[in-house]
Protein backbone atom coordinates (compact mmCIF):
# COMPACT_ATOMS: atom_id res chain seq x y z
CA UNK A 1 0.00 0.00 0.00
CA UNK A 2 1.39 3.37 -1.06
CA UNK A 3 2.65 5.80 2.30
CA UNK A 4 0.14 8.41 3.43
CA UNK A 5 1.28 11.94 1.41
CA UNK A 6 3.07 14.44 3.64
CA UNK A 7 1.76 17.80 3.52
CA UNK A 8 4.27 20.32 2.80
CA UNK A 9 3.79 24.03 3.05
CA UNK A 10 6.64 26.95 1.66
CA UNK A 11 5.30 30.15 3.76
CA UNK A 12 7.05 33.94 3.60
CA UNK A 13 9.73 33.46 5.62
CA UNK A 14 13.33 33.42 4.36
CA UNK A 15 15.08 29.79 3.70
CA UNK A 16 12.56 28.43 0.67
CA UNK A 17 15.61 26.66 -0.46
CA UNK A 18 15.47 24.46 2.69
CA UNK A 19 11.95 23.42 1.56
CA UNK A 20 12.61 23.01 -2.14
CA UNK A 21 14.71 20.95 -1.12
CA UNK A 22 12.72 18.52 1.32
CA UNK A 23 10.46 18.68 -1.51
CA UNK A 24 13.25 17.53 -4.25
CA UNK A 25 14.37 14.78 -1.25
CA UNK A 26 10.44 13.89 -0.62
CA UNK A 27 9.83 13.19 -4.34
CA UNK A 28 13.17 11.06 -5.26
CA UNK A 29 12.15 9.11 -2.58
CA UNK A 30 8.99 8.44 -3.59
CA UNK A 31 6.83 9.62 -1.12
CA UNK A 32 3.86 11.62 -2.18
CA UNK A 33 3.58 15.06 -1.58
CA UNK A 34 0.77 17.45 -1.04
CA UNK A 35 1.71 21.09 -1.79
CA UNK A 36 0.60 24.17 -0.33
CA UNK A 37 2.61 27.66 -1.40
CA UNK A 38 1.66 30.80 0.39
CA UNK A 39 1.05 34.48 -1.29
CA UNK A 40 4.25 35.18 0.54
CA UNK A 41 6.06 32.11 -0.51
CA UNK A 42 6.21 32.77 -4.05
CA UNK A 43 7.58 36.40 -3.56
CA UNK A 44 10.07 35.12 -1.31
CA UNK A 45 11.13 32.05 -3.93
CA UNK A 46 11.20 34.30 -6.37
CA UNK A 47 13.43 37.20 -4.73
CA UNK A 48 15.56 34.21 -3.20
CA UNK A 49 16.18 31.61 -5.62
CA UNK A 50 15.63 30.86 -9.82
CA UNK A 51 12.50 29.31 -9.41
CA UNK A 52 9.40 30.81 -10.94
CA UNK A 53 6.04 28.40 -9.50
CA UNK A 54 2.80 29.37 -11.50
CA UNK A 55 0.44 31.15 -9.85
CA UNK A 56 -2.40 28.92 -10.63
CA UNK A 57 -2.26 25.96 -8.18
CA UNK A 58 -3.58 23.44 -11.18
CA UNK A 59 -0.08 24.40 -12.58
CA UNK A 60 2.18 24.20 -9.88
CA UNK A 61 2.67 20.57 -9.57
CA UNK A 62 3.02 19.91 -12.99
CA UNK A 63 6.14 22.55 -12.64
CA UNK A 64 7.54 21.20 -9.82
CA UNK A 65 7.32 17.51 -11.36
CA UNK A 66 8.81 18.81 -14.42
CA UNK A 67 11.80 20.69 -12.57
CA UNK A 68 12.81 17.95 -10.26
CA UNK A 69 12.21 14.90 -12.74
CA UNK A 70 9.51 13.15 -10.23
CA UNK A 71 6.91 11.60 -10.76
CA UNK A 72 4.11 14.12 -11.26
CA UNK A 73 2.05 11.15 -9.72
CA UNK A 74 3.14 11.99 -6.31
CA UNK A 75 2.30 15.63 -6.60
CA UNK A 76 -0.86 17.25 -5.50
CA UNK A 77 -0.54 21.37 -4.99
CA UNK A 78 -3.66 23.35 -3.56
CA UNK A 79 -4.76 26.74 -3.84
CA UNK A 80 -5.14 28.92 -0.51
CA UNK A 81 -8.70 28.73 0.00
CA UNK A 82 -9.00 25.32 -1.71
CA UNK A 83 -11.69 24.03 1.03
CA UNK A 84 -12.17 21.05 -0.97
CA UNK A 85 -8.87 19.55 -0.69
CA UNK A 86 -7.99 16.81 1.09
CA UNK A 87 -5.31 18.15 3.73
CA UNK A 88 -8.83 20.31 4.91
CA UNK A 89 -10.41 17.89 6.61
CA UNK A 90 -9.48 15.23 9.93
CA UNK A 91 -11.41 12.69 8.18
CA UNK A 92 -8.78 12.39 5.61
CA UNK A 93 -5.32 13.17 7.41
CA UNK A 94 -2.04 12.69 5.92
CA UNK A 95 0.96 11.37 7.60
CA UNK A 96 2.09 14.41 8.65
CA UNK A 97 2.43 17.95 8.02
CA UNK A 98 5.79 20.41 7.26
CA UNK A 99 5.92 23.75 7.16
CA UNK A 100 9.59 25.23 5.70
CA UNK A 101 10.28 27.46 6.09
CA UNK A 102 7.35 29.01 8.92
CA UNK A 103 6.62 32.40 9.26
CA UNK A 104 6.20 34.37 12.00
CA UNK A 105 2.61 35.65 11.07
CA UNK A 106 2.12 31.76 9.96
CA UNK A 107 2.97 30.81 13.45
CA UNK A 108 0.93 32.83 14.89
CA UNK A 109 -2.40 32.32 12.46
CA UNK A 110 -1.76 28.42 13.75
CA UNK A 111 -1.38 29.38 17.58
CA UNK A 112 -4.57 31.41 17.53
CA UNK A 113 -5.92 28.50 15.25
CA UNK A 114 -7.05 31.03 12.45
CA UNK A 115 -8.01 28.58 9.99
CA UNK A 116 -8.30 31.26 7.36
CA UNK A 117 -5.98 29.71 4.87
CA UNK A 118 -5.11 26.00 3.79
CA UNK A 119 -2.20 26.11 5.25
CA UNK A 120 -3.75 27.53 8.20
CA UNK A 121 -6.53 25.01 8.36
CA UNK A 122 -4.18 21.68 7.29
CA UNK A 123 -1.89 22.44 10.12
CA UNK A 124 -5.24 23.14 12.77
CA UNK A 125 -6.36 19.21 11.42
CA UNK A 126 -3.04 18.10 12.33
CA UNK A 127 -3.19 19.57 15.67
CA UNK A 128 -6.68 18.67 16.48
CA UNK A 129 -6.03 15.24 15.13
CA UNK A 130 -2.42 14.74 17.26
CA UNK A 131 -0.67 14.16 13.99
CA UNK A 132 3.33 15.30 13.78
CA UNK A 133 3.25 18.94 12.44
CA UNK A 134 7.14 20.18 12.45
CA UNK A 135 7.62 24.17 12.18
CA UNK A 136 10.44 25.03 10.33
CA UNK A 137 10.47 28.31 11.88
CA UNK A 138 13.18 31.42 10.77
CA UNK A 139 13.35 34.66 12.15
CA UNK A 140 15.72 36.56 13.92
CA UNK A 141 15.52 38.21 16.11
CA UNK A 142 12.66 36.07 17.50
CA UNK A 143 10.04 38.86 19.82
CA UNK A 144 8.51 37.30 22.79
CA UNK A 145 5.18 36.87 20.59
CA UNK A 146 6.91 34.39 18.60
CA UNK A 147 8.75 32.34 21.50
CA UNK A 148 4.72 32.39 23.22
CA UNK A 149 3.08 31.20 20.05
CA UNK A 150 6.17 28.36 19.76
CA UNK A 151 6.43 27.66 23.25
CA UNK A 152 2.23 27.20 22.77
CA UNK A 153 2.57 25.19 19.84
CA UNK A 154 5.58 23.43 21.33
CA UNK A 155 3.87 22.19 24.44
CA UNK A 156 0.53 20.83 22.32
CA UNK A 157 3.30 18.97 20.68
CA UNK A 158 4.61 20.20 17.80
CA UNK A 159 7.78 20.12 16.23
CA UNK A 160 9.62 23.59 16.35
CA UNK A 161 12.62 23.25 14.21
CA UNK A 162 14.26 26.57 14.08
CA UNK A 163 16.23 26.96 10.75
CA UNK A 164 19.70 26.87 12.16
CA UNK A 165 21.66 25.04 10.46
CA UNK A 166 25.06 23.16 12.49
CA UNK A 167 28.56 23.75 11.21
CA UNK A 168 30.45 20.63 13.03
CA UNK A 169 29.99 18.86 9.76
CA UNK A 170 32.03 21.16 7.73
CA UNK A 171 30.05 22.77 5.13
CA UNK A 172 31.61 23.65 2.52
CA UNK A 173 28.92 25.30 0.16
CA UNK A 174 25.60 26.77 1.01
CA UNK A 175 23.59 23.23 0.10
CA UNK A 176 25.56 21.23 2.63
CA UNK A 177 23.66 23.88 4.67
CA UNK A 178 20.39 23.45 3.21
CA UNK A 179 20.65 19.98 3.68
CA UNK A 180 21.78 19.82 7.46
CA UNK A 181 18.21 21.38 8.27
CA UNK A 182 16.57 19.15 5.17
CA UNK A 183 18.16 15.85 6.61
CA UNK A 184 16.80 17.00 10.04
CA UNK A 185 13.14 17.30 8.95
CA UNK A 186 13.60 14.09 7.41
CA UNK A 187 14.30 12.42 10.26
CA UNK A 188 11.64 13.76 11.69
CA UNK A 189 9.29 12.67 8.84
CA UNK A 190 10.66 9.07 9.51
CA UNK A 191 12.09 9.30 5.78
CA UNK A 192 15.41 7.28 5.38
CA UNK A 193 17.94 9.23 3.61
CA UNK A 194 21.44 9.64 3.04
CA UNK A 195 21.98 13.42 2.97
CA UNK A 196 24.51 13.96 5.45
CA UNK A 197 26.45 11.93 7.17
CA UNK A 198 25.72 11.17 10.87
CA UNK A 199 27.17 11.91 13.83
CA UNK A 200 29.44 9.10 15.18
CA UNK A 201 29.71 6.79 11.93
CA UNK A 202 32.92 7.10 9.63
C1 LIG B 1 12.18 38.43 0.91
C2 LIG B 1 11.34 38.30 2.15
C3 LIG B 1 11.86 37.66 3.25
C4 LIG B 1 11.10 37.49 4.41
N1 LIG B 1 11.65 36.83 5.47
C5 LIG B 1 10.88 36.57 6.56
C6 LIG B 1 11.40 35.75 7.59
O1 LIG B 1 12.53 35.26 7.56
N2 LIG B 1 10.59 35.45 8.64
C7 LIG B 1 9.29 35.92 8.71
O2 LIG B 1 8.59 35.59 9.68
N3 LIG B 1 8.78 36.72 7.74
C8 LIG B 1 9.54 37.05 6.66
N4 LIG B 1 9.03 37.83 5.66
C9 LIG B 1 7.70 38.44 5.83
C10 LIG B 1 6.56 37.46 5.50
O3 LIG B 1 6.65 37.07 4.15
C11 LIG B 1 5.21 38.17 5.76
O4 LIG B 1 5.04 38.37 7.15
C12 LIG B 1 4.04 37.40 5.20
O5 LIG B 1 2.83 38.05 5.58
C13 LIG B 1 3.97 35.96 5.69
O6 LIG B 1 2.81 35.38 5.16
P1 LIG B 1 2.61 33.80 5.10
O7 LIG B 1 2.86 33.28 6.47
O8 LIG B 1 1.18 33.65 4.66
O9 LIG B 1 3.54 33.28 4.08
C14 LIG B 1 9.77 38.02 4.48
C15 LIG B 1 9.25 38.65 3.35
C16 LIG B 1 10.02 38.80 2.21
C17 LIG B 1 9.43 39.46 0.98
Amino acid sequence: MNPRPITLALTGASGSAYGLRVLDCLLRLGRPVDLLLSDAAQIVIATETEWRPPSDPALIGAYFADRLHADPGLLRAFGRHDWMAPVASGSNPNAAMVICPCSGGATSAIAAGASDTLIERAADVMLKENRPLILVVRETPLSAIHLENLLKLARLGVTVMPASPGFYHRPQRVEDLVDFIAARVLDHLNVEHDLIQRWGEP
